[in-house]
């Protein structure tokens, strides 16, 4: 038998790693499972559910990190707090960007971040990145029609037509297809760039136009995700930005370099020369943003353009997330429990015993340490 912890989040934050039909399946192994107090308030689920779930309630967090063997939440940063020498924390802290928060961890704890698993079929239901970045595709696109001026829809009225809103969505990955596939229901003309050419057909699929520029720079070695393109390539894919992006009435930016500043894709000159009443979403924003103007957690007006920065959207459907987060906690759990040495296990590791154990992390860290 293990002890699980799931903390409370901090109060930016709405969701819970971990509803109480998840911690019923972890009860039903044979493991207890401690619940900070007050876990599930901000969804309207009461402590009473969690203990009629089979959870143990605990009035502080402090409880927690004196007995769990695995200390879960999605935020929560080593703080110092006393922990038993096998203590091991559970969260998404996105490690290979936010590198100089590892020294919090040089103390005797062991970290997992959900982040660092590689998006392989085997690891696919462990995958917080892509539940998470599904519903900020979906609900980057719902703030847009909002904050946009005009609907989205051709209408057609006795009064007249009003034309379908174009809406350009940069980067086609998880959240951008997300985003263009809850634009196309909306009615809304799309078209989308992303520097992998295999993005063009899942594109296609949803019914967007793919817009390409040649010379783009693969590598084998990056695990699917993009890489960082030559300046001959960059300039071109601005200048080809830049006129799509003068059409647009929404540009959705979801272009994102694991453990990089994100790719800056719309220039200040673009922005500034959109139609008033225009919308740019950045879900990038958190690693620097696809436009030069957006702000992280901002909303922006910028020469009467709305410019939002958010990468967390997922936060604006707490119940929604936390669902699909459980679902991902709780398979990476009983994989953890089950076989601490697999390999998706290490390949989460950020920190064992309070030394940097992730190979990227170490070169980061090298990197930083040498500049
Ligand atoms: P991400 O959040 O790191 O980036 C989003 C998108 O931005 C990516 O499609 C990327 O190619 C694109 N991008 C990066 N730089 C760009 C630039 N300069 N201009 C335009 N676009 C740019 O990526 P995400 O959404 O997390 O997915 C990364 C890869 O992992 C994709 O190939 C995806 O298909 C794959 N994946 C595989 C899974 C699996 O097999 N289990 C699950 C989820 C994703």
């Amino acid at each position: 038998m293990k002890i699980i912890g799931i903390l409370k989040e901090p109060l930016y934050d709405n969701r819970v790693c971990m509803l109480p039909f998840a911690v019923a399946k972890l009860v039903a192994k044979g493991h207890k499972v401690l619940i900070e107090s007050g876990a599930g308030s901000e969804l309207g689920i009461d402590n009473k559910e969690y203990e009629n779930a089979g959870g143990t309630l605990c009035t502080s967090a402090k409880e927690i990190f004196a007995q769990a063997d695995l200390v879960c939440s999605i935020n929560h940063m080593y703080n110092g707090e006393e922990l038993t020498k096998e203590t091991g924390f559970l969260g998404i802290f996105n490690p290979l960007y936010h590198t100089s928060e590892l020294k919090r961890y040089a103390q005797n704890s062991t970290v997992y971040s959900l982040d660092l698993l590689p998006r392989s079929t085997i690891a696919q239901n462990m995958d917080v990145l892509s539940s998470m970045a599904s519903l900020a595709g979906y609900k980057a696109v719902l703030v847009a029609a909002n904050y946009f001026n005009n609907g989205l829809p051709m209408f057609t009225t006795a009064a007249g037509t009003l034309k379908p809103a174009k809406i350009l969505v940069l980067g086609a990955g998880v959240a951008g297809l997300q985003a263009i596939a809850t634009a196309k229901r909306l009615g809304a003309v799309i078209e989308a760039f992303d520097v992998r050419s295999s993005a063009a057909e899942e594109v296609r699929s949803l019914g967007a136009k793919f817009i390409e520029v040649e010379g783009y720079k693969e590598s084998q070695s990056s695990g699917g995700y993009a890489i960082e393109q030559t300046e001959e390539y960059k300039l071109k894919q601005q200048e080809l930005i830049h006129q799509y992006g003068l059409n647009a009435d929404i540009i959705i930016c979801t272009a994102n370099i694991p453990g990089k500043k994100a790719p800056v894709l719309i220039k200040k000159k673009t922005a500034e020369m959109m139609k008033t009443g225009s919308v740019i979403v950045d879900i990038a924003s958190e690693q620097g943003g696809n436009c030069e103007l957006s702000q992280n957690n901002k909303i922006i007006k910028h020469n009467g353009v709305t410019i939002i920065g958010n990468s967390h959207f997922s936060k604006s459907v707490p119940a929604a997330a936390s669902m699909l987060l459980s679902n991902n906690y709780l398979n990476y759990i009983n994989l953890f429990l089950q076989e601490p040495e697999h390999d998706l296990i290490e390949t989460s590791q950020v920190v064992k015993n309070g030394e940097i154990t992730h190979p990227r992390l170490q070169e980061l860290t090298l990197q930083q340490t040498a500049t």
